[in-house]
């Protein structure tokens, strides 16, 4: 049932809860219409709360019968929960509800998917299988009894029975509800173990479906190296004797990390060589880590509410990608997450829906899961991290773990800590959390007698309800290299906490080249305008692998720039650096093929925008066409070579060093297939015995006009598969050229095996049309009216996903006026849909605004 007026839930509101949870006692009677659910709640009245009102969340639930200490009652109830007269005094509470996972399409609370029955609580999905305080500072042990006749059936914590048609589950760690899960269904287990440092063994399993057997053993290797390195990194071990984790098909996100039972969207868990390619197993590795370190950053120490929303998940990102980090390359790692931040986090900071790392306000907090909270909290960490060192953060993480364990906690108790561990004050770094939008920082240099001066400003642009912006804590990571390529300074913090500010070194020889924001020290647009020959020198010689990409980076988005306002030609010192950097065997392939990648279309567009130029899809389109073919052309001697040199040889394994060849490999088939017709692709394709070969292959010939035939095969051969029929469905629209990418999409949505109401299948299509720049923003507004269409056909049936997608149009305001009139009459369609979502209704409203 959807709310009239949306209300809109504050931070500064926030009260205790009136009643606390000693005990939780769940029966499931599992039917696929018709579960019932009994609860058994021992509450107490909270000495921290003044209010005795007894108020319970409860939606979509049919009231059976309740109880209060053996007393039937009959409680007020309402849309949105219950209240009712209660003992003023420790009280048992029993109710009976029925709920319907089979009709439950939204995929939160109880649900199936595909004949098994899962739950999704995270953020307020409990509300929807009982009556109970919802929300995070309401702490307590779950024991769970779920009977059905599903042979497999599981909860959160240790198994403490089991028999024909019932199992018995106890969780002996509070915890809040949305940690709450339930698994039952046709499921066979891949497992192993794990002994703690402290010699406990942990019994592992990985539950899929028969038949996906065969794609289980990589997670299990991530999970047993996740826990290996929680313990040497963080010394944190696992506590409980089980560890389960259950591949669904059906699921809103990547993973969900609840106590002992994490449930994966069978994307972000299952891969073999022949179905899953080098990125999907990356990915598997950290989502696997991700879900697995929650169990201390999230469940032991969780979120007081939900506007602390990131102190478990950026601290949960930054903790994975620091595991990355040590099991790839550094480097390489940190250009992927920037890449990201910068394609993601980037443009909802800089666009309608901004917002800081710790909202204020919500209408719908599912909305919130975003790459501001995600990625930009783990960049606030990071921040925090250089700015207290090595050790000071290592002191704070040990503080933190012993003062918050089993606690619900805010970004206060977060700071304090660090404040308590290192003597620091951290007042002005704070605003990190509070002030959205993405701080530009310029740079302007001057050498006198020997002493070489940086004189950094900042400025963060306002953001919607955030007119004025304070200066904020920037830690700028800056190395000095003499004119010959030698460090001359070696990479120092600067802390800029001014509007304005100077940073002087002495004693230099002569005027040096300064390298500025190694390693990405702060999520902030660097604006420089250092020469195209500095540039190219940093390309060459720095000894920050990270500026060393950002400096060819840049030089290519200029490049490209220079081609969209003044049609100028390809940038000749670039591509001669770049043919410098691949020849240099001494760097990883992994690097190297990230020094290939281009700006992507969409932030080329917004680099125009910020020149006060109005982007042209199609001229950044046709830009990029060109520049690769450039490309093509001037590295057409090295490539055949390179790509026979990165051919690897014996049985495929998906690690950094396999994986870096294959991309650097596939990168020069990408070169060479715009020379030869597709020729080397087709033979790739024909011998490919790994999905990372075959894709990249298909992709090149989709690209050149060709591989129908390869197309069609690769159908027949995998229509059973859902994941890889997600990467058909996806390429197709991807390589579509710019004019077509629309009518491809719509092609594809009246494909059979266009299971619209399947997050991944959904997002397979309508992501892929979103993510093609130019064909979603055709002139002619079709791409955003295709878009609405599904996005309207969707809300009802999950608003989560649909509210999810409609970021794609975050960005409509910065185009023509043309195409902003489209984009404007597509999001109006979506806002005066009737009924439409509390969701989408939110997100809809923030980009009109
Ligand atoms: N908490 C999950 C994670 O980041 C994400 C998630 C949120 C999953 C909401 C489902 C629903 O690990
Ligand atoms: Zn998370």
């Amino acid at each position: 049932m959807k709310d009239a007026a949306p209300q809109t839930v504050y931070l500064k509101d926030y009260a205790p809860p009136a009643y606390l949870v000693d005990e939780v006692h769940l029966t499931f009677r599992l039917a696929p219409t018709a579960t019932r659910v009994l609860s058994r709640i021992r509450f107490r009245p909270n000495p921290e709360s003044s209010s005795r009102d007894f108020f319970l969340h409860g939606e979509s639930l049919t009231p059976i019968r309740a109880a209060i200490d053996g007393q039937e009652v009959r409680p007020d109830i309402t849309e949105a929960g219950l209240t009712c007269a209660v003992p003023d005094a420790p009280f048992t509470w029993e109710a009976e509800v029925e709920i319907s996972p089979e009709t439950n399409t939204a995929l939160e609370g109880l649900y199936m998917s595909r004949g098994m029955y899962c739950t999704q609580c995270e953020a307020e999905g409990f509300r929807k299988i009982t009556w109970y305080p919802d929300r995070p500072d309401v702490m307590a042990p779950f024991t769970v009894r779920i009977e059905g006749d599903a042979p497999v059936l599981l909860s959160n914590g240790n198994p403490v029975g089991v028999g024909e048609g019932w199992a018995e589950w106890h969780d002996p760690w509070p915890k809040p509800a949305y940690l709450f899960a339930l698994v039952a269904g046709d499921l066979v287990a891949h497992r192993d173990s794990f002994v703690t440092r402290s010699g406990k063994t942990v019994d592992l399993a990985l539950w899929v479906r028969p038949g996906d057997e065969g794609k289980c053993a990589w997670g299990m290797e991530a999970l047993k190296a996740s826990m290996r390195w929680d313990e040497a990194r963080y010394g944190r071990e696992y506590d409980l004797d089980v560890f389960n984790i259950v591949a669904v098909d059906d699921f809103n996100m990547g993973a969900m990390e609840n106590k002992g039972l994490n449930i994966f969207n069978s994307a972000a868990v299952l891969a073999s060589p022949d179905t899953a390619t080098d990125a999907n197993f990356e990915r598997i590795e950290s989502i696997i880590a991700h879900e697995y370190f929650h169990n201390w950053t999230g469940n032991r120490i969780t979120c007081r509410d939900w506007f602390q929303l990131c102190l478990k998940e950026g601290l949960t990102v930054f903790r994975d990608q620091e595991f990355t980090s040590d099991m790839r390359s550094a480097a390489v790692k940190r250009i992927e997450d920037v890449r990201m931040l910068r394609a993601r986090q980037f443009p909802e900071d800089q666009g309608p829906l901004a917002h800081p790392v710790r909202p204020e306000s919500y209408q719908e907090i599912n909305n919130f899961y975003t790459a501001t909270v995600y990625e930009k909290g783990a960049e606030v960490i990071g921040m925090l991290k250089r700015l207290v060192g090595d050790a000071g953060y290592s002191k704070a993480l040990d503080l933190y773990f012993d003062r918050h364990d089993g606690q619900a906690c805010t970004i206060e108790d977060w700071l304090k800590v660090f404040e308590d561990a290192t003597g620091r004050d951290l007042s002005q770094f704070k605003l990190w959390y509070s002030q959205a939008g993405t701080p530009r920082v310029s740079v302007e240099e001057s050498f006198e007698g020997g002493t070489y001066t940086l004189t950094f400003t900042q400025h963060t642009p306002p953001t919607p309800g955030q007119e004025e912006k304070r200066p904020l804590v920037v830690p700028i990571a800056v190395g000095l290299l003499s004119p010959n390529g030698d460090e001359v300074v070696p990479t120092r913090m600067l802390e800029l906490t001014e509007a304005r500010q100077s940073f002087a070194f002495e004693g230099l020889a002569s005027k040096p080249v300064p390298s500025i924001l190694r390693d990405f020290s702060a999520p902030v647009v660097l604006e420089r305008a250092a020469s195209r020959a500095e540039r190219a020198f940093l390309m060459a010689h720095d000894t920050d692998p990270f500026n060393r990409w950002e400096a060819a980076r840049s030089l290519a988005r200029d490049s490209l720039i220079a081609t969209i306002r003044e049609g100028a030609a390809p940038d000749a010192d670039w591509l001669e650096g770049l043919a410098a950097m691949l020849r240099d065997d001494t760097l990883d392939p992994a690097f190297r093929a990230q020094v290939l990648a281009l700006p992507t279309q969409s932030e080329l567009a917004q680099a125009l925008a910020d020149r006060g130029q109005t982007p042209d899809p199609d001229a950044i389109h046709g830009a990029v066409e060109g520049l690769k073919d450039a490309m093509a052309r001037h590295l057409s001697d090295l490539a055949p070579g390179l790509y026979d040199a990165m051919r690897v040889t014996g049985p495929y394994a998906p690690d950094a060093e396999q994986s870096g060849k294959r991309a650097l490999g596939n990168a020069m088939l990408g070169l060479i297939s715009r020379r030869d017709a597709g020729a080397l692709a087709a033979r790739q394709y024909a011998e490919a015995d790994n999905m990372t070969l075959a894709l990249a292959a298909l992709a090149c010939l989709l690209r050149v006009g060709k591989g129908s035939a390869e197309l069609a095969a690769f159908h027949e051969r995998w229509k059973d598969d859902r994941l890889v029929m997600d990467k058909w469905f996806a390429l197709q629209i991807a390589e579509a050229k710019p004019e077509s990418a629309v009518e491809t999409a719509a092609r594809l949505t009246e494909h059979p095996a266009f299971d619209w109401k399947n997050p991944n299948r959904f997002r397979a299509v309508m992501g892929a049309l979103a993510g093609h720049h130019a064909g979603f923003h055709r002139a002619d507004g079709a791409g955003y009216a295709l878009l609405a269409d599904w996005l309207i056909r969707l809300d009802p049936v999950n608003p989560q996903t649909a509210a999810r997608m409609m970021t794609a149009f975050q960005t409509w305001r910065r185009y023509d006026a043309g195409r902003q009139a489209h984009a404007k009459a597509a999001l109006e369609r979506i806002a005066a849909t009737p009924d439409l979502s509390r969701d989408g209704a939110e997100m809809v409203g923030r980009m009109l605004g």
